[in-house]
């Protein structure tokens, strides 16, 4: 079948706006063709090699970030605050599965959201659904819910600066293991949690003394200053990924330049569908998210869709059944998977199949979370294959909007500081305890 950026548009595709104004739209595009790329094809290749040693069980993916990055909420200092919880989480992880951590952020274009319904009610008022800062906005009234092609240029605008100052963090000392003692925030609340992490970093700085007296130090293995961090995101808006996608002149293959890895979302992953197609064409790492009531089938014919090849490193398959599905569903899934000899990375984000109401609020339970996390863990050991990384949706902020955890959310305490645009996050209290179970899990893996 014939493949080029655009053919996308021959496919049926779901979870698009309607732009009141298509030559407005087409407009935008011309510009974004010209725009820079954000990422190379030397990264994403670096990437998917780091991916397939994941897939071996040789090294663990972590990628989180918000559920929906905002224009408003666009700021350093929550940059640099995300970074420093997944450097932490990342640390606490590396240190009990003696492997690499590979860190990949929800950053530097996570603006499109799919959503189960076209429109939200509030009081009695209608209007279309809010789908993320890159289309429309948040606020509820007639006006900012138009979506708005502009929408597309200032995202990419925030998604090159996130990327420029990813790109300092990662290499311009902030991750000197030298300093570990300083990655933590001020505000982490449970004093035990603390502890733990102060222990850790107490045995590193041990263990960086002696290797500098053997002469090993950043001045002679510069790489103890600097980490990699990848970016990545749903690419839902394909009318804005395209433009992103760009032929590498020393491959002579199409990457979508927009992140490094992009993945495709549980409502658009229809093997004939739009989004799959134009994934087929591109070279990137894909992930595709799979709830509870997908099969072995259904992943088979993404895997011959998106990995004919059958690369390692290729596909990540998303787990996000829910804590109650998970062990009814996955075991099944692995088995049957396990006689074909697909290269697939499976991952565990137990966010989305553990979204519960709480009044007004969306919200999850951390226990709920942390047990379809054993229970993935659990189901890999049984069944002979690996559990290769784990998806979140957190925040280096003290926010209120997962209930339990170290700092004990309750649902009464969620309206202090419940603040995403969108799903419930882990905050850095939650999300560093969380790594200390990862970490157990992983420990008792080798
Ligand atoms: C998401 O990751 O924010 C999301 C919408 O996930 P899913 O497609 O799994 O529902
Ligand atoms: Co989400």
């Amino acid at each position: 079948m014939s493949w080029d950026r655009s053919s996308w548009k021959n496919f049926n595709i779901l979870q698009q706006p309607t732009y009141p104004d298509m030559g407005a739209v087409e407009a935008v595009k011309e510009r974004l063709y010209n725009f820079p790329p954000l990422v190379f094809a030397g990264e994403v290749r670096s990437l998917k090699s780091d991916l397939a040693r994941a897939t071996r069980g040789e090294a663990f993916l972590l990628q989180g970030g918000d559920c929906a990055e905002s224009f408003a909420n666009f700021s350093a200092n929550n940059i640099r605050d995300m970074f420093k919880v997944m450097l932490q989480m990342a640390i606490v992880m590396t240190f009990a599965a003696g492997k690499p951590i590979v860190k990949v952020g929800r950053l530097a274009g996570q603006f499109a959201k799919p959503r189960s319904s076209d429109y939200e009610e509030v009081g009695g008022v209608k209007l279309p659904s809010y789908r993320g800062d890159i289309i429309n906005g948040f606020e509820f009234n007639e006006a900012a819910r138009v979506p708005n092609p502009e929408r597309m240029i200032e995202a990419y605008h925030q998604s090159a600066a996130t990327m420029n100052l990813l790109r300092a963090f990662s290499r311009g000392g902030l991750a000197n293991l030298h300093e570990v003692h300083k990655w933590n925030l001020g505000f982490l609340k449970r004093a035990e949690l603390q502890a733990k992490f102060n222990a850790l970093s107490d045995s590193i700085s041990n263990a960086l003394k002696f290797m500098d007296a053997c002469g090993i130090n950043t001045q002679s293995a510069p790489t103890l200053n600097e980490t990699k961090f990848y970016t990545s995101h749903e690419a839902l808006l394909l009318n804005y990924e395209e433009c992103l996608t760009r032929i590498d002149s020393t491959s002579g293959d199409w990457y979508d330049c927009s992140a490094h890895m992009v993945w495709i979302g549980e409502r658009t992953r229809g093997v004939g569908d739009a989004h799959v197609h134009f994934m087929s064409g591109i070279k990137n790492p894909i992930g595709v998210k799979i709830g509870p009531n997908a099969s072995a089938e259904d992943i088979l014919r993404l895997a011959d869709a998106l990995n004919p090849e059958n690369e390692a490193g290729r596909l990540n398959i998303i787990i996000r059944m829910g804590a109650d599905k998970i062990g009814d569903r996955l075991p099944k899934i692995l088995r049957e998977l396990k006689s074909e000899g697909r290269e697939i990375l499976y991952s565990i984000d137990p966010m989305h199949g553990n979204t519960v109401k709480a009044g007004n609020y969306k919200t999850r339970e951390f226990d709920m979370i942390l047990k379809e996390v054993q229970s993935f863990f659990e189901i890999h050991k049984a069944e002979g294959t690996k559990a290769g990384g784990i998806h979140l949706e957190m925040t280096g902020q003290d926010v209120t909007e997962c209930t339990g955890g170290a700092f004990n959310v309750t649902e009464e305490t969620l309206k202090e500081r419940y603040e995403t645009q969108c799903d419930p996050r882990l905050n850095a209290d939650q999300a560093l305890e969380l790594a200390f179970v990862i970490a157990d899990n992983l420990k008792a893996v080798d």
